[in-house]
């Protein structure tokens, strides 16, 4: 069995190798000045490859795992193993508007038909309640609220976990569950990409402690940019954002810094917050397939 790194940053699929003692292959994409992807793929043998690719950007990452796999197959591996640790374009999982596209199910008909299985963490799952609705390859949903629960038990003491939104709630429940400590849910309207506002709530009862805020994506970084602003006029002791999927599009992680909130997240994605290490879980998930 082999590890196909797409990424550039390649450490989860590396990391990923060593834990299922696998080598180690980088897949070396160059873009073209077109913005086409010139895909070169390492010498292959064996027929099981695992290809590694976080899907961020998600329209280039729809296409290297496309074209990686069909190469793959070309070149005669049988077995096609996906790990998106972030599953892009999970979110459009409804016509909010007139004529607006469902991007979920078209991804998924997409992406099933070019892998055997399928290996994420933490989809965003709300409307659609489990892959299978819309993949019709084999699918593994891995969850890294014990990791998160964890690193609360060591290093966050005296916490209260809040959530953004609804949609956060089954994150929170779980830890805070995992945790022993409790948790409080907030309402969320979304205007646009950049427009939230949270629902004012002054019952919050979080002076003294230390408030984590746990979200399963940060990406323009507002949702946590309101939520703090909301929590810091009920004096809370410090206020920590765990997020499993760090996108921190322009400017989120800087204005989040800024606040004074400690920022947090696992490697589903590279940055420089990206303290919380998934790949075992990972490793361990493809160790226990039955292929
Ligand atoms: C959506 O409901 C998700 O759970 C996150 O709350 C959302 O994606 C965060 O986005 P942003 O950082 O752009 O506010």
């Amino acid at each position: 069995m082999y590890v196909l790194g797409l990424d550039r940053d390649a450490t989860i699929a590396k990391r990923v190798s060593r834990r299922i003692r696998a080598t180690f292959k980088q897949v070396v994409i160059a873009p073209f000045p077109d913005g086409e992807h010139k895909i070169t793929l390492p010498r292959l043998g064996g027929k099981t490859v695992v290809i590694v690719k976080t899907m961020m950007p998600a329209n280039d990452a729809l296409i290297d795992l496309i074209f990686t796999s069909e190469t793959c197959r070309e070149l005669g591996v049988k077995k096609i193993i996906f790990v998106c640790p972030y599953l892009g374009y999970m979110r459009q999982d409804k016509r909010f508007h007139v004529n607006e596209v469902i991007s979920a199910p078209i991804m998924g008909k997409l992406l099933s038909r070019y892998c055997d299985v399928l290996i994420t963490i933490d989809p965003h799952l709300h409307r659609i309640k489990q892959l299978s609705e819309v993949f019709s390859c084999r699918t593994k949903t891995l969850s890294a609220n014990k990791i998160l629960a964890d690193y609360i038990n060591k290093k966050i003491p005296n916490g209260v976990i809040i959530g953004p939104d609804i949609e956060s709630s089954q994150w929170d429940a779980a830890i805070a569950k995992m945790t022993h400590i409790s948790y409080r849910i907030l309402h969320k309207v979304r205007k646009s990409s950049y427009n939230v506002k949270i629902k004012f709530d002054d019952s919050l009862s979080v002076t003294g402690k230390n408030v984590i805020i746990v979200d399963d994506i940060i990406s323009t970084g507002r949702t946590l940019l309101k939520t703090i602003k909301h929590i810091k006029q009920f004096n809370p002791r410090g206020i920590y954002c765990l997020g499993v999927h760090g996108l921190l599009i322009g400017d989120a992680a800087e204005k989040i810094r800024k606040t004074g909130a400690k920022l947090i997240c696992t490697n589903t994605l590279p940055n420089d917050y990206d303290k919380i290490d998934v790949s075992e879980l990972i490793g361990d998930s493809i160790l226990r397939l039955k292929l």
